[in-house]
């Protein structure tokens, strides 16, 4: 089926909604966001985003709105064919003070939102899930059957839940749905509290990096391209209930992230070590055999060329004064 068609992005104001949404845009997709620019962090970055989604000569639209506001989520919902739900509270660290809040918006806000098309079954769903609820898996790399039943932090769990609603509401109301984990994603325009985003500001700025843990840890950094290519994949093929990795499907360790970021900043990175922080896992890696096979995704940018991408997007971005 083609993705073009209307199409509601919420959290399109965001870093993977911004891209996303501007690759539906270039192909000629209508494209409306539902977004509360939420203060999680600056949101002259989502005004940012939304105002080159503007200016990209497409049919594009945005509403001001909560995913927990019946009246904003049934404006929103209006006529489309397609609903790509990225909205949510992210980051592990937060979930842990604030987890109620976790749960309200990224719970009740994808019940909500579920809830205004449940009878329009011809509205195909992505969801936005996380490599997070795999926990602490010590099988790598992780495989979509693997066991997921032992989040580590609030926000794992609200995606293993928001998954479990998925399947329920597919089950129930017949829509075809795709779950796709996400795995550690970074590129242009990243959310300021992630690791790369912010060792490059404390880098360029002369301050200590500050590592958790003594610097094995590894992760599966995803180029955001690679994602946006595996979302309109999932987009195009979503039929019945499925379930995919979108990772990198490498790892690179903690210390080995902040050196490539100096070598690509050309400052030598000083480093604070601090110690393991509770939700955080030991690991994580993509096993992305299934989505390659049926949804023909490939990651394609290997980790130092996307920190070179990144780096140069953040100079330009700092230069300009849109990120500290
Ligand atoms: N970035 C990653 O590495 C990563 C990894 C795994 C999963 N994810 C998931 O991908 C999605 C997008 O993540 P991101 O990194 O772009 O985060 P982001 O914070 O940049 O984007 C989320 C957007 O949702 C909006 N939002 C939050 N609460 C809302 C509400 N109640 N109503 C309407 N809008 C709301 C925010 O304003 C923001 O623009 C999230 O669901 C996140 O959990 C991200």
């Amino acid at each position: 089926m083609s993705g073009t068609g209307k199409i509601l992005v919420t959290g399109g104001a965001g870093f993977i909604g911004g891209h996303v949404c501007e690759a539906l845009l270039a192909r000629g997709a209508s494209v409306r966001v539902l977004d509360n620019l939420d203060p999680f962090y600056d949101p002259s970055l989502k005004e940012a985003n939304l105002a080159g989604l503007g200016n990209a000569g497409g049919d594009f639209e945005w509403i001001r709105g909560d995913i927990r506001d019946p009246e904003a989520v049934t404006r929103a919902v209006e006529g489309i064919d397609a609903l790509i739900h990225l909205a949510a509270l992210a980051g592990v660290r937060p979930s842990i003070e604030r987890p109620a809040e976790y749960w309200d918006v990224n719970l009740v806000g994808t019940q909500r939102l579920l809830d205004t098309v449940k009878e329009r079954p011809e509205v195909r769903i992505l969801f936005g899930s996380s490599s997070s609820v795999y926990g602490g898996n010590e099988k790598v790399p992780f495989h979509e059957d693997d066991p997921v039943e032992a989040p580590v932090s609030p926000y794992a769990a609200t995606k293993r839940a928001g998954e479990l609603l998925a399947r329920t509401f597919h089950h129930l109301h017949g829509h075809s749905i795709t779950c796709l984990r996400f795995f550690t994603v970074y590129g242009p325009r990243q959310r300021p509290e992630m690791a790369i985003h912010k060792f490059t500001r404390a880098i360029a700025s002369g301050e200590p990096v500050p590592m958790f843990g003594d610097g094995e840890s590894s992760r599966d950094y995803t180029f955001v391209s690679d994602i946006v290519k595996g979302v309109l994949a999932a987009l195009d093929r979503c039929e019945g209930f499925q379930l995919y990795n979108l990772g990198g499907s490498a790892t690179t360790r903690l210390k080995d992230l902040i050196r490539m970021i100096g070598e690509a900043l050309g400052i030598e990175p000083e480093i604070r070590r601090l110690p393991d922080q509770p939700g955080d896992v030991p690991r994580t890696f993509a096993d992305v055999s299934r989505a390659e096979s049926e949804l023909g995704y490939t990651p394609e940018v290997p980790i130092a060329e996307g920190i070179r991408r990144f780096v140069d997007w953040y100079r330009q971005a700092r230069a300009e004064g849109l990120v500290a």
